[in-house]
């Protein structure tokens, strides 16, 4: 199978960070150390023009029953995304894990904004926080489309009145134009998401525009097919390894649609991998009934406690780090060369580890796929923080006759 690069930049915040490794994981989407790659068509071989086309969509057999199948979907990023082994240090006895570079938000996108598209609509908007990396592949997939985005960013108080600046996910979206609307955390507690997302809308509709409202973080009944979707990618990535099965997959869970899709596609495919979330914001209960409601929508006939096991990992806050969580970001980058970032995987991995050390019977000799949901843009936002964790820099020493050889790279 092809290796193909995760997604275009600004969609998919593992592409900067990880392209280097790009030619090492070119033989496989599933490649270990001594594993035979999988033959592969030439990544040349991409048919040019498919991506940002239209496609009909049929589900795949184990979900055609559920309800609200998308007929067709916008090709927005470019999957498989490569699984490899993660040489964590310190797992339980004979426990693996593997991580999948997920490409995340777009997953969701290429249903949602077919849809948005088939019903006529001449703008989108969603909503999310500051950094919010849903609003930010929302604002390039609405520009690829040709789509106006309006985005409502919740920032705290004092800082709603002002220039909300151009760090991280921010710089994207207003080079791109998006259209942004900050709120405060305390408007945002009394008004909720949907009321000022269709308070927008009624703006718009008085412009003459056709807006189409996304939900925070993408995560609607519709837009758990991208997560269900991505189940069937697995199941094939896996097919074709031949020797590698999963007991165990591990995600971090912000809004609650990729763990309702990947839950109910293990459930209902051959994977039948336990899904283990780690929620960064709200509580478990507050997502075993978030996600009870997108199942519900697609009349699964499932509970969401049989599904799922999530477990806390908020720490500080959604968005707030402690050092510790900062430095462990850093050492695993130091380790592993897998950059997390701090808000999602970082606090994932985080509490996985965690979980491991606290539990080891648990995980003890299991298989566990970590699936890396993107979001590096969000480190930009803590590099105050992480400024005395990260490697040392030197003046090069160079003494005054060493001699010139002409290269490449003549600078004057
Ligand atoms: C980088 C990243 N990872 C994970 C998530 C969580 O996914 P979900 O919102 O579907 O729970 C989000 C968004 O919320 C995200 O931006």
């Amino acid at each position: 199978m092809l290796l193909r690069p995760a997604l275009p930049v600004a969609f998919s915040s593992t592409l900067p960070l990880f392209s280097h490794l790009a030619a090492v994981r070119r033989r496989c989407s599933i490649a270990a150390t001594g594993m035979a790659g999988v033959s592969a068509a030439s990544p040349a071989a991409a048919q040019i023009g498919s991506f940002l086309s239209k496609k009909p969509y049929a589900p795949p057999s184990w979900a055609s029953h559920l309800a609200l199948a998308p007929s067709h979907t916008f090709s927005l990023g470019h999957f498989p995304t490569p699984i490899h082994k993660w040489n964590l240090p310190n797992l339980p006895e004979g426990t693996e894990v593997w991580i999948k570079l997920s490409g995340n938000k777009v997953r969701k996108l290429e249903f949602l904004l077919a849809d948005a598209v088939a019903q006529g609509a001449d703008c989108v908007i969603t909503v999310g926080g500051i950094q919010s990396n849903h609003c930010r592949a929302t604002a390039v997939a609405a520009k690829y489309l040709n789509l106006d985005c309006y985005l409502i960013l919740r920032t705290s108080k004092l800082l709603v009145d002002q220039d909300p600046g151009l760090v991280g996910n921010l710089l994207v979206e207003r080079l791109l134009g998006a259209h942004i609307d900050l709120v405060s955390k305390e408007e945002y507690g009394k008004i909720g998401s949907v009321a000022l997302a269709d308070l927008l809308k009624k703006r718009l509709l008085e412009e003459g525009r056709k807006p189409y409202v996304i939900p925070v973080g993408g995560s609607n009944s519709l837009g758990t097919w991208g997560y269900i979707e991505a189940v069937r990618e697995l199941e094939q990535q896996i097919q074709l390894s031949g020797d590698v099965q999963f007991d165990d997959i591990v995600v971090a869970c912000g809004s609650g649609g990729t763990i309702a899709g990947l839950a109910l596609g293990s459930k209902l495919s051959s994977l039948m991998a336990k899904v283990h979330a780690f929620s960064v914001c709200d509580d478990p209960e507050y997502f075993y009934d978030y996600v009870q409601g997108l199942i519900d929508g697609l009349q699964s006939g499932l509970d969401s406690h049989d599904i799922v096991s999530i477990q806390n990992a908020k720490g500080l806050g959604y968005a707030m780090n402690t050092a510790e969580e900062l430095k462990f970001v850093k050492d695993i980058a130091t380790a592993t060369g897998i950059v997390l970032d701090p808000v999602y995987s970082g606090k994932g991995a985080y509490a996985m580890l965690k979980d491991m050390a606290d539990n080891p019977s648990k995980w003890k000799g299991r298989k566990v796929l970590f699936v890396h949901t993107g979001g590096l843009l969000g480190l930009y936002d803590k590099v105050d923080q992480m400024s005395s964790l990260a490697g040392s820099w030197r003046r090069m020493d160079l003494e005054e006759s060493v001699p010139r050889k002409d290269g490449t790279g003549k600078m004057f």
